[in-house]
Order: structure tokens, then C-alpha cells, then sequence
């Protein structure tokens, strides 16, 4: 299965997916909206494709939509991840990719879509936070759910140490998601995802 990732920074999760070296996946390319992503360099330097397409270069939102949409298409994705890709897609977009389309979100969805997550998580007062990988519906942060894992939030937890607690987590759950994805196994029914057993 061909896998696109997406990235618009340091790409940790993009990292620890292509070292996960998940049977049956090949990453096909790392492509970023800014040329200058910590983890585009890195992707390059392990042999992979990349491309940057910065959304400054358009006029609007589906323009640049528009544009990547050709320009992921050119590796013919089964699959297309959000690895910290910064941007909010458009319903289009959404679409094109629906059910071959995940994300990871830094929170134990449907709690504290969006940005800042961590540093709400703990002025909620919350005792445990984690992340989720989920399938992409056009709504930001919502879609059927693959897979969270979960930490305990700390007494004397900044934003800064509760990121890097779930960041380790990120790490595991979103090659696991994608080895579930390509596998074969998931399947969506409403909201929900289902793991079905390979008949072969
Ligand atoms: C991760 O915490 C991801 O969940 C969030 O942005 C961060 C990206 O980190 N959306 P990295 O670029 O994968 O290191």
C-alpha cells in the first residue's frame, strides 16, 4: 500500500511511522506546506521523496487544496496520513480522500479539538490525556476513531511535559493505525471503527 504523509514541521510522527517499517506499507512521499520543515530534510535524507507545496503561493484555501490534492495524487496514495500537518483542510479535500484520509490529534478526542490542547487539558483539570488517530471527515478533529492511547497527567505537569508524555504515545499508536489500515482490518460503520478478522 502506497502511503503520502503530510508534515509541516519537525515530523517525529512522520519519523517514527517510517521507521515503524510496517509490512505492506511503503511510504511513497513527505510532502510539507513549508520548504523549510525540520522533518522534510530528514525524510531526504532517508532515501524518501518529498515535495513542499507552501499554501503562500495561493490565493485561497481550495486553490491550495486544490494543488496538493494534484500533487498527492501523483503517488498514487492508498492512504494519506496528517502527521502534524498544520493546516485545515476543505470539505473537498475531505472528500476526495474519505476513508483513506487519518490524522493525529494530541487529545483524547472529542475533548479539546484544535490547537493548545495540553496546556486546556490541565486548566480542565483533566487526571488523564493522550491522542488519537481518526479518520478525517471535513468537521476538524472529529471522524471515526482508530485508535487513542492514553497517560496520566502529573501533579507538577506544564503543557511542556504533558506534549512530550503524549508525543512518546503519538509515536506508537499512529504506526499501529496504519498497520490496522493496511492490514485491511478496519472497517467504518457511522462514528465507529471496527476490526474485522482477515478471512483469507
Ligand atoms: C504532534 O503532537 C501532533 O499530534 C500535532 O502536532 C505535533 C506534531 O509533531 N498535531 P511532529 O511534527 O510529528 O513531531
Amino acid at each position: 500500500k502506497n502511503i503520502v504523509i503530510l508534515i509541516s514541521g519537525r515530523g517525529s510522527n512522520m519519523q517514527a511511522l517510517v521507521q515503524a517499517a510496517i509490512p505492506g506499507a511503503q511510504v511513497a512521499a513527505v510532502i510539507s506546506n513549508r520548504a523549510d520543515a525540520a522533518g522534510l530534510a530528514w525524510a531526504a535524507a532517508q532515501g524518501l521523496a518529498t515535495a513542499s507545496l507552501s499554501h503562500r503561493d495561493y490565493p485561497s484555501r481550495e486553490d491550495y487544496d486544490a494543488a496538493l490534492m494534484a500533487l498527492i495524487d501523483t503517488y498514487a496514495p492508498d492512504l494519506v496520513v496528517l502527521a502534524g500537518f498544520m493546516r485545515i483542510l476543505t470539505p473537498a479535500f475531505c472528500r476526495h480522500y474519505q476513508g483513506r484520509l487519518i490524522n493525529i490529534h494530541p487529545s483524547l478526542l472529542p475533548a479539546f479539538t484544535g490547537l493548545d490542547t495540553h496546556q486546556r487539558a490541565l486548566e480542565a483539570g483533566c487526571r488523564v490525556a493522550g491522542c488519537t488517530v481518526h479518520f478525517v471527515t471535513p468537521e476538524l478533529d472529529c471522524g471515526p476513531v482508530i485508535v487513542q492511547g492514553a497517560v496520566p497527567v502529573l501533579d507538577h505537569d506544564t503543557a511542556a511535559t504533558l506534549a512530550e508524555r503524549v508525543l512518546a504515545v503519538e509515536h506508537q499508536v499512529l504506526p499501529q493505525a496504519v498497520a490496522d489500515f493496511v492490514s485491511g482490518s478496519l472497517s467504518i460503520r457511522g462514528n465507529r471503527v471496527y476490526r474485522v478478522e482477515n478471512t483469507v
